[in-house]
């Protein structure tokens, strides 16, 4: 992996502006924040920084805006920042950012508008790169679950200021780099979640990089239909069968082992705790029945599975987790994944999407090695693809 400079690369910082590009993307209901994950990943960096005198100015997008519009000014934002973060936070609006940034002092910590209301921000547009560096002296990413745009706040501005890894970006690197980058074999791979269709890259890249690949979720559906079994009313996309069975043969012929579940938990409607839930072998799932989770046969033959492995990337659930009991083969394996992780034996890296919901829902997330706050991004890194922000940065 290239080399980027990090915060220990910094000199005296005393009175610089640092711009830290930072991801303040969180969700929110009722103007309250309702998970601040996102915000806590920030401190180290923004602490250090302004530990070390220098003025803190925080670069962020909020939602996806196509015009600058109140609800998603992160104005909204700024108050549960400042609590997250235990020390005074300004808001600076765009209008008035030069003046207001010449009036901050060593340690301050500043929340500057949402990037997305310039429109060339999108399109990484010279320009507005050019706006946001002039208000700084060098520039900071600490943003990886943004680092697969190349946005003006995450690609050209690092070709215009010197550019640093932040802390949160630093560990995440690290972290990838040691699930999938220069792994300790043998590898194991879970890929969970509905579709196929958008997880292809992904399980296209993992067959020839993993030991074990494990596949979960309505997904597997899709593969276990490619070959030859009837899976009922599952979510099932039926027109990827080719493609589902050229993924299993280039697992094949790289001595990749696809675990696909043979056995599973049925039900005849997708409810909680339905009357017709059954555990049954995969080749007896009938017509009006649905598969909804991994059974427990299959859950302990995939434990055992990565009792053989000595590190593990995990991308989303193997059921429908969100409605009980159809969560059981997630949380089981994630505790096995977790008890082995504590253990010693295993690195375990996890994230995307649902990911993060489903092991902290198994209570597991901070058993593992690291769980990753990217969505989209932990995706495309999956996918073997080089991110935008994280190649800036590697200049
Ligand atoms: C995310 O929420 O995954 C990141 O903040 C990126 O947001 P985006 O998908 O709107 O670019």
């Amino acid at each position: 992996m290239a080399r980027f400079k990090t915060l220990d690369d910094l000199g005296d910082v005393r009175g610089k502006r640092a711009l830290v590009r930072v991801d303040l993307n969180v969700p929110m209901a009722d103007l309250k924040v309702t998970d601040d994950t996102r915000l806590r990943a920030t401190i180290p960096t923004v602490a250090e920084l302004a530990d070390k005198g220098a003025i803190v100015l925080l670069l962020a997008h909020f939602g996806r805006p196509k015009v600058p519009s109140p609800e998603f000014s992160l104005s909204l934002v700024t108050k549960a920042y400042e609590e997250v973060l235990g020390r005074p936070v300004r808001y600076v609006d765009w209008e008035v950012a030069e003046e207001n940034v010449a009036m901050l002092q060593p340690g301050d910590v500043a929340i500057l508008e949402n990037t997305r209301f310039f429109g060339g921000e999108e399109k990484n547009d010279p320009e507005v790169a050019r706006r946001f560096a002039s208000l700084g002296d060098f520039y900071v990413n600490d943003a990886f679950s943004a680092a697969h745009r190349a946005h003006a706040s995450t690609e050209a501005i690092a070709h215009l200021l010197p550019a640093y890894a932040g802390r949160a970006m630093e560990a995440e690197l690290n972290a990838l780099q040691k699930a999938l980058g220069d792994p300790e074999r043998p590898v194991a791979a879970v890929v969970g979640g509905a579709k196929v269709s958008t997880k292809l890259e992904v399980l296209r890249h993992l067959v020839a990089k993993v030991d074990h690949l494990i596949i979960g979720g309505g997904m597997a559906n899709t593969f276990l239909s490619a070959r030859g079994v009837s899976v009922g009313k599952s979510l099932c996309e039926h027109e990827l069968a080719g493609t589902a069975n050229e993924i299993l043969e280039a697992a094949d012929r790289a001595n990749c082992t696809v675990h696909l579940p043979y056995d599973v938990v049925v039900a005849k409607e997708f409810a909680p705790n339905p009357p017709s839930l059954r555990t049954c072998n995969v080749h007896e799932v009938a017509p009006d029945e649905m598969i909804l989770d991994v059974g427990p046969a299959a859950v302990e033959a995939l434990a055992d599975a990565i009792k053989t492995c000595r590190t593990l990337v995990w991308n989303g659930p193997l059921g429908a987790f969100e409605t009980p009991p159809f969560d059981r083969a997630t949380v089981q394996l994630a505790q096995t994944a977790a008890a082995l992780t504590q253990a010693g034996q295993l690195v375990s890296v996890a994230g995307g999407g649902d990911t993060v919901a489903a092991l902290n829902h198994a209570g597991v997330a901070s058993d593992f090695t690291f769980v990753s706050t990217a969505g989209g991004a932990f995706l495309e890194w999956m996918e073997g693809k080089e991110l935008p922000g994280v190649k800036a940065l590697e200049g």
